[in-house]
């Protein structure tokens, strides 16, 4: 444990940064594409479900074993199990799946920078008739990309070397009012689109013959993934936390913000997909290849498009800070390396194997590292190393200890302390399981 560790300074630092962390391409990106492809309303039921009954109590164990312990993984792990390095594991499937997240997500918020420029330089507001698939093929088997991913990685680590303070919470709480802002102007002009009615139908109205196993396997890593849940992030970020920070109620401001930022991408993105009628269900693409058409048809185009852009990533930067800081919380507790050099470590080691992510689009598409480290890390570490917390913090970690984390310096009601030990103990662990097999089974 290091002895000059350095805390948030203020609540609403700890709610930017940790709702920063959240909210990200998991909200903006992927959670469209999850939810156009899978139905819909169905989707999101099972994703809110998800949030609340696992996603919310496991966030405040991850919380309470940050703080406890004021280390990152494993030394939490570790230090809560009474010094024994048994549970350990759980603390390097979390190392391991940062690193596989900082590869690809990287490459995505890299595609965001790109964007962001094109659409500023009216690239998506010409009059000119484009193949935007053919255009966002030959974009991601080039060059560029990767210089993207180095460009995005330097500034990631310019932020993780001003430390906990002054470079994630100074810039979260910069960043993430800024966030909100540009997504309210965005979902009122997509609600001023012709026929905004029939995306919003999409978006709200469940149609429960879609519920397959799929649907709910996706819903459920969509929960883990858009909640940083399952690779030890909220419990780096709690060791940083004040003794006075509220951790119930701290987690359940995030699930709420980041599942409405979740929705009101969704506002965003669907009424305006039926309002120039294209279809929803385009997939991981949607974003990139969808949306610059409709900027194109829209009144004021080129704003509309480079604000969206930019908020993309501005998500993305929040969030690869928070996973990066896993990593380097490692470095520093663990490995007993200077930050700077922990940053450094970190932002090398990223950006290597970022750009080899990046060229799996193009001469690397036999490796394919991008959509194995993609699929690796959400579908199968996250909700192992989410099921692994639960287990630990429900059964191994002592109760008084957990009771007195979530109590803090307020008062925790009994039955909420109790809810909260049922999901840990019974509830996640058996959710996921049970979909987990089934997604392996399909
Ligand atoms: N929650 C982030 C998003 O929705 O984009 C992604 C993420 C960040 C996943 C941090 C995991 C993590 F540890």
């Amino acid at each position: 444990m290091s002895d000059k560790r350095t805390f948030f300074s203020t609540r609403l630092g700890v709610l930017a940064a940790t709702v920063g962390s959240a909210v990200g391409l998991g909200n903006i990106w992927r959670f469209p594409y999850e939810a156009g492809t899978h139905g819909g309303g169905a989707f999101l039921l099972c994703y809110i479900f998800f949030v609340f009954l696992i996603g919310v109590p496991v966030i405040c164990s991850e919380f309470a074993m940050g703080r406890r312990s004021r280390t990152g993984i494993p030394g939490a792990f570790q230090h809560l199990n009474k010094g024994r390095s048994g549970w350990n594991w759980i603390g390097w499937i979390g190392i391991a799946g940062a690193v596989m997240i900082i590869s690809f997500y990287s490459v995505v918020a890299g595609w965001t920078l790109e964007y962001t420029i094109d659409s500023a330089v009216g690239m998506f507001s010409d009059h000119v008739q484009h193949n935007r698939h053919a255009e966002f093929l030959a974009f991601t088997q080039g060059w560029k990309p990767s210089l993207w991913v180095v460009v995005f990685m330097g500034i990631n680590g310019l932020v993780l070397l001003g430390g906990v303070q002054k470079g994630i919470e100074r810039v979260s709480n910069i960043l993430m009012p800024l966030l909100f802002l540009i997504l309210l102007a965005f979902c009122i002009n997509s609600l001023l689109l012709p026929g905004a009615g029939e995306g919003l139908r999409f978006l709200f109205n469940p149609d429960f013959s879609q519920l397959t196993p799929t649907v709910i396997l996706g819903a459920m890593g969509q929960a883990f993934f858009s909640l940083s849940l399952g690779m030890g992030c909220m419990i780096t970020y709690a060791s940083y936390f004040k003794d006075d920070t509220p951790l119930m109620k701290t987690s359940i401001q995030i699930a709420t913000l980041d599942t409405l930022v979740a929705i009101l991408s969704g506002v965003i993105i669907f009424p305006a997909v039926f309002s120039f009628g294209m279809s929803p269900a385009e997939g991981p693409t949607l974003v990139f290849e969808v949306l610059p058409n409709i900027f194109q048809q829209m009144s004021g185009g080129r704003i509309w498009s480079t604000l969206f852009f930019l908020l993309l990533a501005v998500a993305s930067l929040t969030s690869l800070i928070s996973v990066s800081e896993i990593a380097i919380a490692f470095f520093v507790d663990h490995l007993k390396m200077k930050r700077h050099m922990a940053t450094l470590t970190l932002t090398l080691v990223g950006t290597i194997l970022g750009v080899l992510c990046a060229l799996s689009f193009g001469p690397l598409k036999n490796l394919d590292l991008f959509n194995a480290f993609d699929y690796i890390s959400s579908n199968i570490l996250l909700p192992l190393g989410g099921m692994s917390t639960s287990i630990f913090a429900g059964w191994v970690m002592k109760r008084s200890t957990l009771y007195a984390e979530l109590q803090g310096k307020g008062k925790l009601p009994r039955a909420a302390g109790e809810a909260i030990v049922i999901s840990l103990r019974w509830i996640a662990p058996a959710c996921v399981l049970a979909v987990f097999i089934a997604g392996l089974m399909i």
